[in-house]
């Protein structure tokens, strides 16, 4: 082993300028003067090299190779300068290879390759640094140069207390510059410059900077590494904090499910069911417990506790207990329909008192039924009764539901069941006691999926509301404090087993006169605000409106006459719009500018001035109507043609009505000889419409008496009963209906059967007073009325 020699020896080392020595190419290495660095010994060259070498005074050039990647350099591939070292020691490794400790010298500069093989060996100058020429100037730099490299030692991680302790023994510049730049981690290249910078100046300068570079290099990459460091502490802080808040719940048993369950079971105690209900919610919940949160089971159970929990049990609305007040808001939405609001009223009445005796006790919501032509204001009048009461109002439209389950529910095991629409209007509503209005309960269907009208039994009947099932809930609920309303057009239509449970309040349509009251007080003020105009800027006399009733609509109810009156606003809007004036006043002529010809004409006076014309009244389902017989004869050998879509039973009647008037021809003060020499044709107008029923008996052979005497009906009379063969004048239904619709039709006279005198009492007072009745017991109490002999 060589001798490792002190600095000093090193400084005063004495070598010749100009030699030959072998040289050694390091890959990745720079050595400086006076650094002891270990160098691994692998490749072939460098193995014979080091084999080679004496024992004693064992001196080499190590030169590093500009690309360290290479394998076999050549001499181009090294640099120009190098060093010159003294190798210390050499190790043999267990893989063949060698370690070597080495010493640098000096600095060298490779002057000229002599031999390649089988090592390099080089004719080499040997360096000396230039001399100093400001001193102070260098003094200090090189305090600059310790304190940078001080600052380094702060940040750098592989910079330890034994580098900077070995730096402040170092004094001369030119050497404190080569050790502090032998220690920091820069490249080969910039340790190269170094090495081969001989003006101390310049060399102290680029450590300088080599080393600021170098600190900025450390402290960038701290802020890089802590930003992300950071943001990584912060995921992973919540991530813990998650974890030991769970932990922590779990510890007090509350983890995320049972907080869930907590809820809900404060909500189920909340609700206040009846017991039995919730002893079902309570065991759901308990189910529900034992379902993992991630099973669409859990799912399924949550919502039918929500669904449970969600229904008014217990929530009602307090009803309105003024009477005036309930009365007044009535009217200030309706005109007329007395008897409704009165039953309202009633009812109102009936459970103030009973609330004041017990006020626990429930009474019954009434279920009563409206039945009525179209645009009579039944629904409107269910809204608003709700808001007379102080109640909430639901609605559902009944029309076209055939399948049960719509009504009632599916049961739970079918995917996305629900409860039907009745438990859903309720939760709607949020209140136990709704105005609950089954709109249109005539148009319920019902096919294979079940008949809806056997579940809406069990809604309308009093005796069963209380527990009303439904098959999502399976648990009761009590119907029997909300107030049903049904509506109907037909009541015929109503599944009779419904009829029956229901109290049935008739809207028969309007008269003129309440037409032209609605219309001035409710349909005008609603439709000029509907329309964007006030009151200042058009006004209808009395006339235009009596116009718009009589020519523009024939119907019951109003909602014919709404859409005229809002047809005229619209273009009264546009005129005044178009002509810049400040105000229209709507007269008749303005309705007929407006609208059109008038639509709708008196055929009373049109039909009945000849023979064998009759104004009968029939039931239809837009309430009552008036229609016309007609018929003629010709000549011909007695045959009976019927026209107008007649069912079964008014061709029969037709058929009896011609059999009493051949069989009586001389009591009736007719040819008897009429029916083997015409035909006979009886016509029923309109006929595209079915009609059917036994009520145009006598208007039947009215027709057929005033045709074969020749002698005009009577004008202004209408009649309607059935007949038998002997002539007796038989009862008939719908009474009402068809003297309010004669009565719109400006019928004066009517003759009805003797044994429907009592249907009077049902007709509207201010309809009777314009009429004047006929009772008939036989035909030729009609005949005698109707066309008396003369
Ligand atoms: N007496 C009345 N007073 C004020 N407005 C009325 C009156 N009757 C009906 N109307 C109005 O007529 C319109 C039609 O009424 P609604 O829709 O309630 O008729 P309906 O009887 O339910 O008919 P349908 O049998 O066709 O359902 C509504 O705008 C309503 O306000
Ligand atoms: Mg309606």
């Amino acid at each position: 082993m060589a001798e490792k020699l002190s600095d000093k020896e090193i400084e005063n080392f004495d070598i010749e300028q100009t030699g030959q020595y072998p040289v050694m190419p390091l890959r990745n290495t720079v050595l400086f003067p006076q650094q002891v660095i270990p160098i691994y010994i692998g490749r072939d060259r460098s193995l014979k090299l080091i084999n080679e070498l004496g024992t004693k005074k064992r001196y080499i050039v190590v030169v590093a190779q500009e690309d360290g990647s290479i394998e076999d350099p050549t001499s181009d591939d090294l640099y120009a300068y190098g060093t010159l070292a003294q190798v210390l020691k050499v190790f043999d490794m267990p893989d063949n290879s060698k370690s070597a400790i080495v010493q640098g010298i000096s600095r060298v500069k490779i002057l000229d390759y002599v031999k390649n093989e089988p090592y390099f060996i080089a004719a080499i100058n040997t360096l000396s640094d230039e001399p100093i020429t400001d001193q102070i100037e260098i003094d200090a730099l090189t305090n600059n140069l310790r304190q940078t490299f001080e600052d380094l030692m702060k940040v750098a991680p592989n910079l330890t207390e034994e580098h900077s302790g070995m730096l402040k023994n170092i004094q001369k510049p030119n050497r404190l510059t080569d050790r502090a730049i032998s220690v920091i981690t820069i490249s080969n290249k910039e340790k190269q410059e170094i090495l081969e910078e001989l003006n101390i100046k310049s060399r102290i300068e680029k450590a300088l900077n080599l080393i600021s570079r170098e600190i900025q290099r450390i402290k960038l990459g701290e802020e890089i590494q802590s930003e992300v460091h950071d943001e990584i502490t912060k995921t992973q802080r919540e991530y813990y904090l998650r974890e030991q808040m769970k932990a922590i719940k779990k510890e007090l048993g509350e983890d995320e499910s049972t907080v869930e369950l907590k809820e809900l079971e404060d909500k189920i105690k909340a609700a206040k069911m009846p017991k039995d209900s919730e002893k079902v919610a309570m065991k759901e919940l308990d189910r529900l417990s034992r379902i993992p949160t991630q099973s669409p089971e859990y799912n399924v159970s949550r919502t039918y506790i929500e669904w449970l929990v969600d229904l008014p049990w217990s929530e009602s609305t307090e009803d309105r207990i003024d009477l005036k007040e309930a009365k007044a808001i009535l009217d200030e939405d309706h005109y007329g329909l007395d008897k409704v609001k009165e039953r309202i009223i009633e009812y109102l009445a009936v459970r103030n008192l009973k609330q004041q005796k017990n006020p626990n006790e429930t009474v019954r919501g009434p279920i009563l039924c409206f039945g009525g032509p179209p645009g009579v204001g039944k629904t409107s009048l269910g809204k608003s009764i709700a808001r007379a009461m102080g109640r909430e109002f639901v609605r559902l439209s009944l029309g076209g539901v055939r399948d049960e389950a719509e009504i009632r529910g599916h049961r739970r095991t079918y995917i996305g069941a629900l409860p039907g629409r009745v438990i859903q209007s309720i939760k709607k509503a949020g209140k136990n006691n709704p105005v609950f209005m089954l709109d249109e309960i005539d148009k319920l269907g019902s096919d294979f999926r079940g008949d809806p009208s056997s579940a809406l039994l069990e809604v309308l009947d009093p005796e069963q509301n209380h527990s009303f099932s439904d098959h999502y809930l399976e648990v009761d609920f009590d119907l029997s404090n909300v107030m049903f309303i049904s509506t109907a057009n037909y009541q015929d239509a109503i599944p009779p087993a419904l009829r029956d449970r229901m109290e049935i309040l008739d809207f028969t349509g309007y008269i003129e006169d309440e037409k032209l009251q609605i219309a001035k007080r409710h349909i005008l003020p609603k439709q000029i605000e509907e329309n964007g105009l006030t009151n200042k800027q058009v006004t209808f006399d009395m006339p235009s409106i009596r116009e718009l009733v009589r020519s523009y609509t024939r119907e019951a109810g109003v909602r014919n006459l709404e859409r005229e009156v809002a047809n005229v606003l619209r273009k009264v809007a546009r005129d005044l719009v178009e002509s810049k004036t400040e105000k229209i006043k709507v007269t008749k002529k303005q309705v007929h500018k407006y609208l059109g010809a008038p639509r709708f004409h008196s055929e009373l006076a049109e039909r009945s001035t000849k023979p064998g014309v009759v104004t009968g009244l029939a039931w239809t389902a837009a309430g009552g109507d008036i229609l016309f017989v007609e018929s003629t004869k010709m000549t011909g050998k007695g045959k009976l043609t019927l026209t107008g879509q007649l069912g079964d039973v008014m061709k029969e009647s037709a058929t009896a009505a011609l059999t009493y008037v051949r069989a009586h021809a001389v009591d009736l003060g007719i040819d008897s000889e009429f029916n083997s020499n015409s035909d006979i044709h009886v016509h029923v107008p309109a006929g595209a419409i079915p009609k059917d029923g036994p009520s145009a008996g006598v208007s039947m052979v009215t027709s057929l008496v005033s045709l074969l005497r020749n002698i005009p009906v009577k004008q202004k009379v209408a009649m309607t009963g059935e007949i038998t063969l002997r002539g007796n004048v038989l009862p008939i239904g719908g009474v009402k209906e068809k003297v309010t619709a004669a009565h719109r039709a400006g019928i004066k006279e009517i003759i009805l059967p003797d044994l429907n005198r009592k249907d009077l009492e049902d007709v509207p007072a201010h309809v009777a007073k314009d009429l004047t009745f006929h009772f008939a017991k036989e035909i030729g109490d009609v005949l005698n009325v109707a066309v008396p002999k003369v």
